[in-house]
C-alpha cells in the first residue's frame, strides 16, 4: 500500500526535508583535504542536533553512523572512520533525518578540491539524471517512467546504474512503498498520484553496474572498482506537478538556529 499524504502531514514533513537539506549542505560545505570521514560524521552528527532532529540512519538495522559517507568506488552505506579525503575523492554524501514525525532523506556527490573530467561528468550526468527522473512524477504516470527517464540518460552517457539498490517512498518510515528502480523492469508498476512523497536516488557507475559488500556488512562498492556517484531528493507528486521537498530554505523561524 501507498501511503497518500495529506495536507497536514506536508506540514509536518516539509520542515523535515527542509532539514535534511541544510544539513546537507552544511556537511558539503564542511569537507576539505586532511578531514577524515569520522570528523565529518561528527560534524554532521552535530548539525542535525543543532536543528533539532534525529539521524534517521543511526541504529537503522544496527548502521553505526549518522550519515552515510562514501567515498570514490564506494557507491552508498559507506562508513566513517579515520580515513582523511584528499584532493581529487568524490564524496557521496547521505543524509536522513526525522524530524516532526517525518523522514526526509536526500544526498549528493561533492569533489574534495578539483577533480578529474570522467568524476566531474559522472557527477553532472548522475545529477541530471535526478532530475529528469523528478520530471517524469507526475499524477497519471507510473513509476517506471521515472525509471526510464534516469536509465535512458545514463547509459547514452556511457554509465551504468546500479541495480541492488533502489529510491523508495518515504514518509513515517524511511523506506516506504513503492521501490523505485533507476532501471525499467519487465513488471507492472503502480500509478502516480498527489500526495505521494518518494525518494528518487540514483547510483550511477562510471564503469560496470555490478556491486558488492564489503566485510563491514554495510559499504556498498563497485566490483571493478570504478568511480560512483549518488544524487537523491525527496519529491511530493503534485496536481500541478513535482515538488522537491529537500531544499534549503527556511520555512519557520523554528528552524532557524
Ligand atoms: N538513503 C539511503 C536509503 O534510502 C540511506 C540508508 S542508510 C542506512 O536507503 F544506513 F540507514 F541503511
Ligand atoms: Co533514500
Amino acid at each position: 500500500m501507498i501511503v497518500i499524504k495529506n495536507e497536514r502531514d506536508l506540514e509536518a514533513m516539509r520542515p523535515a526535508c527542509s532539514v535534511a537539506a541544510m544539513v546537507l549542505s552544511e556537511v558539503a560545505d564542511f569537507i576539505q583535504p586532511g578531514i577524515t570521514t569520522i570528523e565529518l560524521d561528527e560534524f554532521a552528527a552535530s548539525r542535525i542536533r543543532q536543528h533539532g532532529a534525529k539521524s534517521a540512519f543511526l541504529g537503522y538495522k544496527k548502521y553505526p553512523c549518522h550519515v552515510c559517507i562514501s567515498v570514490n568506488e564506494q557507491v552508498v552505506h559507506g562508513i566513517a572512520g579515520p580515513r582523511q579525503l584528499k584532493m581529487g575523492d568524490i564524496v557521496s554524501l547521505d543524509v536522513g533525518v526525522i524530524y516532526n514525525g517525518f523522514i526526509g532523506d536526500n544526498a549528493r556527490t561533492v569533489a574534495v578540491g578539483g577533480c578529474g573530467v570522467l568524476a566531474q561528468r559522472l557527477m553532472e550526468v548522475t545529477e541530471r539524471s535526478l532530475y529528469l527522473g523528478i520530471d517524469q512524477a507526475l499524477p497519471g504516470n507510473r513509476v517506471v517512467d521515472i525509471s526510464r527517464a534516469i536509465q535512458t540518460y545514463i547509459e547514452e552517457n556511457g554509465f551504468s546504474v546500479v541495480r541492488e539498490f533502489v529510491g523508495h517512498g518515504v514518509g513515517r518510515s524511511m523506506h516506504e512503498e513503492p521501490q523505485i528502480p533507476n532501471y525499467v523492469e519487465g513488471k507492472s508498476s503502480p500509478r502516480l498520484r498527489p500526495g505521494m512523497t518518494l525518494a528518487i536516488e540514483p547510483m550511477v557507475n562510471a564503469g560496470k553496474s555490478p556491486v558488492k559488500i564489503l566485510n563491514d556488512g554495510w559499504t556498498v562498492v563497485t566490483n571493478d572498482g570504478s568511480l560512483s556517484a549518488h544524487f537523491e531528493h525527496t519529491i511530493l507528486v503534485t496536481e500541478s506537478g513535482p515538488e522537491i521537498m529537500t531544499c534549503v530554505g527556511k520555512l519557520h523561524s523554528k528552524l532557524m538556529h
